[in-house]
């Protein structure tokens, strides 16, 4: 993840400080068996005090390169992420996800806890080359059979399985290929989906296409931070955001062509809302506006983490954004005939990963042609471990504006946050910071829904700490400890807490 985020909000708002540290901190002391009841700080809910939706879907997630290990075994095929990560110097301290969390062996242990934390969905990712080595040609069976006992044990355990192709680990055979940069890669993606579609759809009812198709290209081809590591010109790395876009429709043809049951099929958007600086009408209008407009510095690296419109508009539009095409002019991709048909395939949600947006206001008034203006971070504003600005607006605003402008049922897909999290001498995991950080976005949620935007559920980033990319394990986004050199798996107070939120539906945050 390369955020470089310019985030703002004030953290006066009524509704967030009724979550208090120390009801929180209390919480955490309790084991998994008491998380049945109410802690004293917490009013007794039911589910009817609940602002969420009662088949509101409560888990966390995950993706395959991040945490499953086992790199080079049963068959599996290299990504780019497999070469990226042991180039020298691209990952702190020369970090590899060759093991990370070994979930590809500790799987069942993994959903044992995610039972006593009585998640109800799971999300995590298929490895294109666990699947197909070569990213064509030959199924790997084993890689199949993996996933398939995956899905098994998820159900088995009550929880349903939301499954994600891709998640950034390109197939290196294709991208020696021209990759992402390819035409053909589409109908490759098409064919993996449909293959793994075949095999898992009796059972996976859930699927994203692609995750964070912004940050994706942003990491791999603008700021070439992330594999493969290229910094490509801007016509480049908006051909590839284009055939991104063409893959994630044929994906979704190829999942409905060869579904067993039938599929609700989403899309794993990264959005970084603005949010207006005051509750001011004009800020309000103000935030509208620039959720979604796109001038041409969102197309550089440098406010690249801003723009929505882009990475939506042609997927539940069918076009990209206007002034966006104009503005781009030669760098804008090339559209061929049917290609925002292909694109633009009916969803049945919107998955939307929210970490914070940025602040904006009303434009000088006296100014005819005055627009919305950023508006910086004061001194000392709140940062997660990470850096990342804490804004739970977000997490209303977004929702807000992307229902507003899509209609679709909205289903956060990933939010969390890392902090430093260490094994204390009573040899339990505290982590305060998480617990605070989710309770403010789960209420600015339940404000969201409470106004009426239907949402489908809520996915924790992480479940377990893992391999953050190229900072390695530095930072750790878990509800559940991972103690690296052994794999031992510690439960935070954080999980213990977001039990008690789930067996609530969410009543026990307000
Ligand atoms: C998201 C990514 C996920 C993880 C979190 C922290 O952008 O989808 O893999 O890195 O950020």
């Amino acid at each position: 993840m390369t955020r470089q985020r310019n985030i703002s909000r004030d953290f006066t708002r009524r509704e967030f400080l009724s979550v208090s540290g120390a009801s929180a901190l209390s919480l955490a002391n309790l084991r998994f068996g008491d998380a049945a009841q109410p802690s004293p700080q917490i009013s007794p809910a039911s589910q009817t005090d609940s602002p969420f939706p009662r088949d509101f879907l409560w888990g966390a997630a995950t993706s395959a390169y991040q945490i499953e290990g086992a790199a080079r075994e049963d068959g599996k095929g290299p990504s780019v992420w497999d070469e990226f990560a042991h180039k020298p110097g691209k990952i702190h301290d020369g970090q590899t996800g060759d093991v990370t969390c070994d979930f590809y062996h500790r799987y069942p242990e993994d959903i044992s806890h995610m039972r006593e934390m009585r998640l109800t969905a799971f999300r995590f990712s298929i490895s294109w080359p666990r699947v197909l080595p070569d990213g064509i040609g030959a199924v790997n069976q084993k890689g199949i059979d993996f996933y398939s006992r995956l899905v098994d044990a998820l159900l088995a355990a009550g929880i349903a399985p939301i499954a994600t192709l891709f998640h950034w680990d390109t197939p290196l055979a294709l991208h020696h290929r021209g990759g992402w940069l390819s035409r053909d890669m589409p109908q490759r993606f098409g064919d993996y989906a449909a293959i793994v579609a075949r095999a898992l759809s009796d059972r996976v009812t859930h699927w994203l296409t692609i995750n964070e198709p912004r940050s994706f290209i942003g990491g791999a081809y603008v700021t070439g931070v992330q594999a493969p590591g290229e910094k490509l010109s801007r016509a480049e790395y908006m051909r590839a955001a284009h055939i991104t876009f063409l893959a994630h429709g044929r994906a979704v043809q190829a999942i409905r062509a060869n579904a067993h049951r039938p599929a609700q099929i989403g899309y794993a958007c990264d959005v970084s809302p603005s949010l207006p600086a005051t509750d001011s009408a004009a800020d309000v209008a103000a935030s509208r506006e620039s959720a979604f407009s796109s001038p041409l510095d969102h197309f550089s690296g440098a406010h690249w983490w801003r723009e929505n419109a882009w990475w939506l508009d042609p997927v539940f539009l069918g076009r990209y954004p206007a002034a966006a095409l104009a503005a781009l002019g030669k760098d804008a991709p090339k559209i061929l005939s049917g290609d925002m048909e292909t694109i633009h395939q009916p969803l049945d949600f919107l998955g939307a990963n929210i970490y914070g947006g940025w602040l904006v206001r009303a434009g000088t008034p006296d100014k005819t042609d005055s627009h919305p203006e950023p508006v910086p971070f004061p001194a000392g504003f709140p940062l997660t471990a990470f850096g990342w600005q804490i804004t739970p607006d977000a997490m209303y605003w977004g929702p807000k504006w992307l229902h507003e402008r899509y209609h679709m049922p909205i289903f956060i897909t990933e939010n969390g946050c890392s902090s430093r999290d260490s094994i204390s001498l009573d040899g339990k995991v505290h982590d305060p910071q998480r617990i605070d950080f989710t309770a403010r976005y789960l209420l600015a949620l339940a404000r969201a829904s409470r106004e009426g935007v239907p949402l489908l559920g809520y996915l924790h980033w992480s479940l377990l700490d893992n391999f953050e990319w190229q900072e390695g394990y530095t930072q750790r986004f878990g509800l559940i400890f991972v103690d690296f050199p052994t794999r031992r798996r510690i439960p935070k107070d954080s999980a213990l807490w977001y039990a008690a939120v789930i067996k609530s539906n969410g009543a026990s945050l307000m």
